[in-house]
């Protein structure tokens, strides 16, 4: 496996919803596991575990609830399609064709992962602010990340997806998941069909960044 530098890993890592079935070796998967392990969490309490699910009947059941759930988002989306300038509508429209294939074939990738949160172990330190909290997410989508950029290194397709969280009595009944566990993601994984990973398009700095206080430029240039 040729080794992939970490910025070109982030640059290029990108949704692949395209997957082969052909399953993925056992110490591959070990591997993105244990990249995941290494994630920081609040207070290093590690609040989430991960089911990696490769039984046919199970896979089949989530994807059938995946379909689902993509039918009533791909609807909603494509009817927005019309509304927007036509360089994002090509970008869209792509993104839905992709997301057709994964709707059909969620159930098809050779594994897939289900990110489980306990909210009893997270630090949720904005619980009790008057707006919905994000913290708590901050102790189980970094190893979310992990496990992505380490797919990219491993030449694995892969997209975090969040649709099947909807269904999350349906998934804890599926996998047999414990309250008070919850769930935060599925991720199918395969080795891609066709490209894989490569460009994508993200807003400049200029635009995410400020200096100091909030909407003053950031004025650094890349090197
Ligand atoms: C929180 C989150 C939830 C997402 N949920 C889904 C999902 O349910 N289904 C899906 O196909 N993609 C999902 N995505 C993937 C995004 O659509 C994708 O990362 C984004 O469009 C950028 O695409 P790119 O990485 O290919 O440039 C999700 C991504 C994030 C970060």
């Amino acid at each position: 496996m040729a080794e992939i530098g970490l910025y070109e890993a982030m640059h290029t890592l990108r949704a692949v919803r395209r997957l082969r079935s052909d399953p993925i070796p056992d110490e591959v998967l070990h591997r993105v596991l244990e990249a995941a392990t290494w994630a920081p969490t609040g207070g290093n309490r590690q609040p989430w575990r991960v089911i990696v699910v490769k039984d046919s009947a199970r896979k089949k059941g989530l994807g059938a609830l995946y379909a689902d759930r993509w039918a009533v988002f791909a609807k909603m989306y494509r009817s927005r399609l019309a509304d927007l300038p036509p360089t994002a509508r090509d970008k869209t429209q792509r993104m839905l064709d992709a997301g057709d294939h994964l709707g059909a074939h969620f159930g098809d990738a050779p594994a897939i992962f289900v990110f489980c949160f306990n909210p009893k172990e997270m630090a949720i330190t904005d619980a009790k602010l008057e707006r919905i909290s994000v913290v708590g997410g901050a102790s189980i989508y970094t190893a979310v990340e992990n496990l992505l950029l380490a797919c990219r290194a491993e030449g694995l397709g892969c997209v975090l997806t969040t649709l099947l969280c909807e269904c999350e009595p349906q998934v804890r009944e599926l996998l047999a998941i414990p309250e008070p566990w919850g769930t935060a993601a599925a991720i199918p994984m395969g080795y891609p069909v066709l490209r894989g990973h490569g460009p994508i398009s993200r807003r400049p700095v200029a635009e995410l960044a400020f200096a100091d206080s909030w909407g003053t430029p950031f004025t650094g240039h890349s090197s």
